[in-house]
């Protein structure tokens, strides 16, 4: 998803703003721009591609020791790739640029009564209209500066927007402002750093301004003001960013992606450290305290998240029947939001996000909300917009995840899931004894999880066999469904490899047809209550030609007859397997993509979180 970084301060403005445009690179783009303001004037390079092309057409640029600007990497969502269409767009009279993450909805009508205004637009984006009507209200001499222009602007758009707003005539002053989509203000020493999430910001200071919706800010060199649309001041909501540089530093790793999937047996450990009460025998969970009577009698859970996010809401929604004997549902936030949901009394829901700033599932848990539901988040990043809009949460705590392919998140939100099911469970039916061992059993998790992500060269050698196949299947039964779907995804998401994840016995049900001779399926087949079923439909793909690689129970006596290749993990309960049997299919994803010679932590046309619907 797009980035925006903005500066106002003391400091050469232009290598601050290409060093925060190479932290946000992660969040997956297409093009990228930068527009200072030196010596009253207004000077924007762009390109399309790595900001590494935008820093070689910056030497376009005259020299500057410009203190104020704006950068910008795009995620298209309104006309081609192309340097026209990349961000900073400018107005035609005042010398305006502007940067934005979102979508116009109604840009088009704005549009057209700004042709007949005058104006003429050079790009086919939505953002354009910004920078045009802002130019058309932009009446310093009648009172109308910057501030007011931008506010007046953001008025009449319909639609989501993070921008920030520089003009060649107020070079002492930048505007930004939000509604769906991220923007944090951070606060120096004498100059303000503004992006669209904190791994721009840390580097310069941990403390910053949250925006809510519908907040503009004005930023002078010094003061800083904060209103609503229609210029009702409102005191900022200051916030420290959590986030340390050496978090998001790739350290000795080739990828983010491979850093954070060894991240995991540590990351996972500090989910549950604080919260897994083993005298007791209890889950403690300080984020759900002010509601603990409302979930205990909840009626119902509906799991709402995206993606990676969705497959573990999926685990949850086993677990949380399973363990907690609560009805639960699991929706594609997408289509929970326009489906006209019924929410009844009782009724919870829970959206899932590594990000907090995906823009379906917060549409989702907005729609819930507004129909009475009381909200949770399961939320990786602190203080992001999903987290500040829940009633109550329970943060992942496995720090930032920089690969555009999550990994270390979903073990995280299924650590907190299955936290959240034991907690639920222990206070309506489930004795100290079971939950005690069950405790234990999950405690001994992230030991179990170095021993696998020690695997890497075993996955190496089963994937290289295969990687040339551009179709996979991954079957599983029960909690490992959900993880077959991950399996799945993580493969295509980076190789670009075609894999359908499925639950074993659908196979029979249509997708059989597919398999021929030598065709790769990953089968799931740890030892658990289905295991004598999965083992048949192994059967049944190596009836038909398919090369089973099986993900089974170290000590398995059985698998090693039946499948062409296995991947073992650790023996533990099967709620509880997920988290180990994801391990090997993490890997899996990864060394295909290394091998077919794909960008590992920036595959295309994805973004690390989306913002845009
Ligand atoms: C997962 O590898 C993908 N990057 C993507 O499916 C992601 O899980 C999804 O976009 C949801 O993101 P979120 O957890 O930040 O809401
Ligand atoms: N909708 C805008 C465009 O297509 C912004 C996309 C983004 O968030 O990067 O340029």
């Amino acid at each position: 998803m797009c980035g925006i970084v903005a500066y106002l301060g003391t400091r050469e403005a232009t290598p601050i703003l290409i060093e925060g445009l190479k932290r946000l690179e992660y969040r997956g783009y297409d093009s990228a721009g930068i527009a200072v303001i030196a010596n009253g004037t207004l000077e924007v390079a762009r390109s399309i591609g790595r900001v590494a092309n935008l820093e070689a057409a910056l030497s376009d640029l005259p020299d500057t020791n410009a203190t104020l600007g704006l950068a910008h990497t795009r995620w298209a969502t309104h006309g081609g790739v192309t340097e026209m269409n990349a961000h900073p767009h400018q107005d035609d009279r005042h010398g305006i640029a502007v940067v934005h993450n979102g979508i116009i909805e109604n840009y088009a009508s704005l549009k057209k009564y700004l042709q007949e205004k005058g104006h003429t637009f050079q790009s086919e984006t939505d953002t354009e209209v910004i920078a045009m009507l802002i130019s058309e209200l932009y009446a310093p001499d009648e009172g109308i500066d910057l501030e007011a222009a931008v506010q007046g602007a953001l008025r009449e758009v319909n639609g989501a927007y993070a921008i920030a707003v520089i003009c060649q005539s107020e070079p002492d002053t930048l505007v930004c402002a939000r509604k769906g989509s991220p923007l944090i203000v951070g606060v120096g020493r004498g100059e303000y750093i503004v992006a669209s999430d904190p791994s721009a910001i840390v580097a310069h200071t941990t403390q910053a301004y949250a925006l809510d919706d519908y907040n503009v800010v004005r930023l002078s060199r010094d003061n800083i003001r904060t209103s609503t649309l229609e210029n009702v001041e409102v005191p900022p909501k200051v916030m420290q960013l959590e986030m340390e540089l050496d978090q998001i530093e790739l350290g000795a790793f080739e990828h983010y992606m491979l850093k954070e999937i060894h991240e995991q047996p540590a990351r996972i450990r500090t989910t549950m450290r604080g919260r897994i009460d083993m005298k007791e025998g209890r889950i403690v969970l300080g984020g759900l305290a002010a509601f603990h009577k409302e979930l205990v009698r909840a009626h119902r859970l509906i799991l709402a998240a995206q993606g990676t996010a969705l497959h573990a809401a999926m685990i949850g929604e086993y677990l949380f029947e399973d363990l907690a004997r609560i009805p639960t549902e699991c929706e594609y936030a997408s289509e929970f939001r326009y489906r006209n949901p019924i929410i009844d009394e009782g009724t919870v829901i829970v959206a899932i996000s590594q990000s907090g700033e995906t823009a379906d599932t917060l549409a989702a848990l907005t729609e819930a909300k507004e129909r009475g539901a009381l909200s949770l988040g399961v939320i990786n990043v602190v203080g992001s917009t999903i987290a500040r809009e829940t009633d109550a949460g329970v943060y992942l705590r496995v720090g930032p995840e920089i690969g555009v392919a999550s990994t270390k998140a979903f073990t995280g939100q299924v650590t907190v899931l299955t936290m959240m099911a034991i907690y639920l469970a222990r206070r309506r039916h489930m004795s100290a004894e079971r939950c005690m061992t069950l405790l234990k059993e999950l405690e001994a998790i992230p030991d179990k999880m170095a021993s696998l992500v020690a695997q890497d060269s075993t996955v190496r050698g089963v994937v290289e066999k295969h990687v040339d196949r551009d179709n996979w299947l991954f079957l599983g039964r029960g909690y490992n469904y959900p993880t077959a779907l991950e399996g799945a995804l993580k493969l295509k998401e980076i190789s670009y490899i075609h894999a359908e994840g499925m639950p074993a016995a659908e196979m029979k049900h249509g997708p059989i047809a597919l398999i021929d001779d030598g065709m790769p399926v990953v089968v799931i087949a740890t030892q658990g209550s289905q295991y004598d079923k999965v083992m048949i439909n192994i059967e049944e793909v190596r009836a038909r030609g398919g090369h089973v690689i099986a993900v089974a129970t170290e000590g398995d006596p059985n698998i090693e007859g039946h499948a062409d290749d296995v991947l073992f993990v650790p023996p533990c309960p099967e709620c509880l397997s997920p988290m180990l049997t994801v391990i090997p299919l993490q890997l899996m994803a990864y060394h295909a993509a290394l091998i077919r010679g794909h960008d590992v932590d920036k595959p295309r046309n994805l973004a690390k979180s989306v913002t845009v619907e």
